[in-house]
């Protein structure tokens, strides 16, 4: 199996379809031999759009909502009401107009200090997953800094090795986050990276082509163990790939 493949389209409106189309499609490859299938949520901006295509009637209705289980791959330590909260954003797009089942998407308890509450989603997903950690899907965004989910450069978390998730304080933002690891996130099948727009043309081109420097470009540490990942890129984000 080959360790990466682009999918490069035209434009936003393009890239969304395409990868809610090949997100529906996993799910439903996934679901044809287990029961359930663990997906693990980008924050930022550019997924929106995604999760509200997949909240759409086009898609919502082939999507097996009850054998899903969502968590997030990162999120902001601030109450999940908080305007920058990534669990609000996602239930006011991939949920906006319906109720998650008991059991299917899994929050960061962010009322527990922050090192507790690492641990504690750590416990939630080993009781999911089980030791194996082995996500079915992960998304993850792209920062222009080359960072990826919380994992921004030359912080500590980049080292760690065994925890599967960390606490963080993130001085560029000046904001402490709750992180999955390198190593959690390298367990995965399926890795998705969902970039739109030209200010990301050069992260982009640093974690594909750039000269392998992860302390400053954390994204080029994820490196699937046994699974591969899918770029899904628009014309803008591509602009600069060789
Ligand atoms: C977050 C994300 C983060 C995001 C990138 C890109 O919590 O913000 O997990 O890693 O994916 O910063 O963000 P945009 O999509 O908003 O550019």
């Amino acid at each position: 199996m080959a360790d990466r493949e682009l999918h490069i389209l035209p434009d936003n409106a393009g890239l969304l379809q395409a990868a809610a189309e090949f997100l529906r499609d996993t799910i439903n490859d996934v679901l044809s031999t287990k029961s359930f299938c663990t997906i693990a949520l980008s924050g930022g901006s550019t997924p929106k759009g995604l999760y509200e295509r997949l909240a759409s009637s086009g898609f919502s209705n082939n999507i097996p909502w009850s054998k899903l289980r969502f968590f997030l791959g990162d999120e902001r330590y601030v109450p999940l009401d908080h305007p920058d909260s990534n669990y609000k954003m996602i239930r006011e797009s991939l949920f906006k107009d319906r109720q998650p089942e008991p059991g299917t998407l899994f929050p960061v308890d962010t009322t527990l200090p922050a090192h507790e509450a690492a641990a504690a989603y750590e416990r939630t997903l080993r009781n999911v997953l089980g030791n194996e950690g082995v996500f079915d899907i992960i998304l993850l965004g792209l920062g222009d800094d080359v960072h990826t989910a919380s994992l921004f450069p030359n912080t500590t978390v980049l080292e760690e090795k065994t925890a599967w998730v960390s606490d963080v304080y993130v001085e560029k933002v000046k904001a402490r986050r709750i992180t999955f690891t390198v190593p959690l996130i390298n367990a995965a099948r399926t890795i998705i990276f969902l970039v739109s727009g030209a200010s990301k043309s050069a992260a982009v081109h640093q974690v594909i082509n750039g000269q392998r420097m992860p302390q400053t470009f954390p994204a080029q540490l994820i490196r699937p163990r046994n699974g591969i990942i899918h770029w899904f890129l628009d014309q803008d984000a591509a602009s600069e790939v060789k």
